[in-house]
């Protein structure tokens, strides 16, 4: 078989990280090979986001290149797949561009949709699946240093948070079989992995049932933690709403699952929160830091914030800017609300909060949580970590960073270490976004 060159670019969350690696191993199997030059490429697919309309637009900006390139080069493939091309479906034809749409589930059907294509006739697929896991395949893995990895867990999300394109783009939830999860954990290990983060968009909800019994999160992440004590198990994303109190002490228990749990509050104004259908209040979700604290003190709690939901007051904002106070997050993504069509709220709510008024909005959010961020690394100056080694860090070739269980970027002199080790450091002063750290 002739040499076939793939390329892909990924955009998106941490879930079309994974997919472009399941995408990179279906293609293998029919002579691609993985390129990361363009120039290179037989087939160039940008696997995409709809979240937000910035990400949607920056796709458009890599289609004028992609075109420059099949211009040079015209027998070459160009397809849209992931989120984008599940949103727009047909619509991503028109521009011209495109010889391949395919959705999040149909990735299987890549090979034969590239396949198909000639001048003037684009392959589509854009169906939805009740049962694609994608579970049997061994994914291509695109990480840097052979260290962390991911692992998906569950696909699609049943939630439909108002504002949210993503059970549009995905579809239904369904949950991965737990015994191919573990597969692919004890084979990462083999490899010499030390890190898997699991992935879902709502990790709480992973429900897996056969013969031999039933497996929540809470059991799944027992399962992987104790493939084998020295691998580190992260997961994404946990949803206030269902993180339960048994997930909770399964994690205290367990010395490798790291210390950090993401929990998007979106708002702290119930108003807010009724209108986003995110179904927990202010009140349940101090419980559920309370918790959290009360089990492992040492836990950093980061999250995603929304600047300018439909209809939001000042008072709404305000009780945003005391939530994240009350709670003090370690590192939070913050957005301004994007609407999104054929969402609940794009429906139902008129997008009514001036952009500059979003704008000021994200402005106090994210200069709270720098202090926030701040204060959260003052604390730890003083404590020791233990780090699992990534390379060296950017500053400096004389230096080295890898994470704390907590999530957060160390950096500390050492020529001896290399990725994949596990060293013991001291934190000795730190910036907002890094401990300055000496190993001990
Ligand atoms: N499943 C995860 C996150 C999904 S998307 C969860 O439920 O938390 C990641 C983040 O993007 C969301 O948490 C939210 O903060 C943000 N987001 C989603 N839709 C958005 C929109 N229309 N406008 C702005 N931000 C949005
Ligand atoms: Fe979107 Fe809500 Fe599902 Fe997260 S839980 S993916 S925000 S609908
Ligand atoms: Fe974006 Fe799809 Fe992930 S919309 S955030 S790539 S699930």
């Amino acid at each position: 078989m002739d040499n076939k060159y793939l390329y892909i670019e990924t955009y998106g969350c941490q879930m079309n990280v994974s997919d472009t690696e399941v995408i990179f191993s279906i293609m293998a199997k029919h002579g691609y090979q993985r390129t990361e030059d363009i120039t290179k490429a037989d087939i160039i697919l940008a696997n995409t986001c709809s979240i937000r309309d910035n990400a949607e637009q920056r796709i458009y900006g890599r289609l004028e290149v992609f075109a420059k390139e099949k211009k040079q080069r015209p027998g070459i493939i160009v397809g849209i797949v992931g989120c984008m091309a599940e949103r727009l479906k047909e619509a991503l034809l028109d521009s011209g561009k495109v010889d391949i749409v395919a959705g999040p589930d149909s990735y299987r059907s890549l090979p034969s949709l590239a396949e198909a294509v000639r001048p003037g006739q684009p392959q589509i697929n854009v169906l939805l699946s009740h049962e694609e896991t994608y579970a049997d395949i061994i994914p291509v893995r695109t990480d840097k240093n052979g260290v962390s990895a991911f692992v998906s867990i569950m696909r699609g999300c049943n939630n439909v948070c108002s504002y949210c394109v993503v059970p549009y783009t995905r579809g239904a939830e369904r949950s991965r079989d737990p015994h191919t999860i573990v597969r692919e954990v004890c084979k990462l290990v083999a490899d010499g992995y030390k890190e898997v983060t699991l992935l879902g968009q709502n990790v709480d909800s992973y429900f897996w049932k056969d013969e031999s019994g039933n497996v929540d999160f809470a059991d799944l992440l027992a399962m992987v933690a104790d493939v084998n004590p020295s691998l580190r198990v992260r997961f994404s994303t946990s949803h206030p709403k269902d993180i339960s109190d048994k997930l909770i002490e399964t994690m205290a228990s367990r010395a490798n699952i790291c210390r950090c749990i993401h929990l998007p509050v979106q708002s702290g104004s119930d108003r807010m929160l009724e209108k986003m259908r995110r179904r927990y209040t202010r009140e349940w979700y101090l419980g559920r830091v309370a918790k959290i604290r009360k089990e492992m003190p040492d836990c950093a709690i980061t999250t995603d914030i929304i600047a300018g939901f439909c209809s939001e007051t000042e008072q709404d904002h305000k009780d945003t800017l005391s939530i994240m106070e009350e709670v003090g997050y370690d590192y939070a993504y913050m957005f301004q609300y994007s609407e999104r069509p054929g969402t609940l709220a794009a429906r139902n709510y008129p997008d009514d909060v001036a952009p500059q008024v979003k704008t000021r909005r994200l402005n106090e959010i994210i200069e709270l949580q720098n202090r926030l961020g701040l204060e959260s690394n003052k604390r730890d100056v003083g404590k020791t970590f233990t780090v699992l080694v990534e390379g060296p860090s950017k500053r400096s070739a004389d230096e080295l960073c890898g994470r704390a269980s907590n999530n957060k970027m160390c950096v500390f002199p050492d020529k001896v270490h290399k990725a994949g080790d596990y060293v013991s450091v001291k934190v000795l002063s730190c910036t907002s976004a890094t401990l300055i750290c000496e190993l001990v």
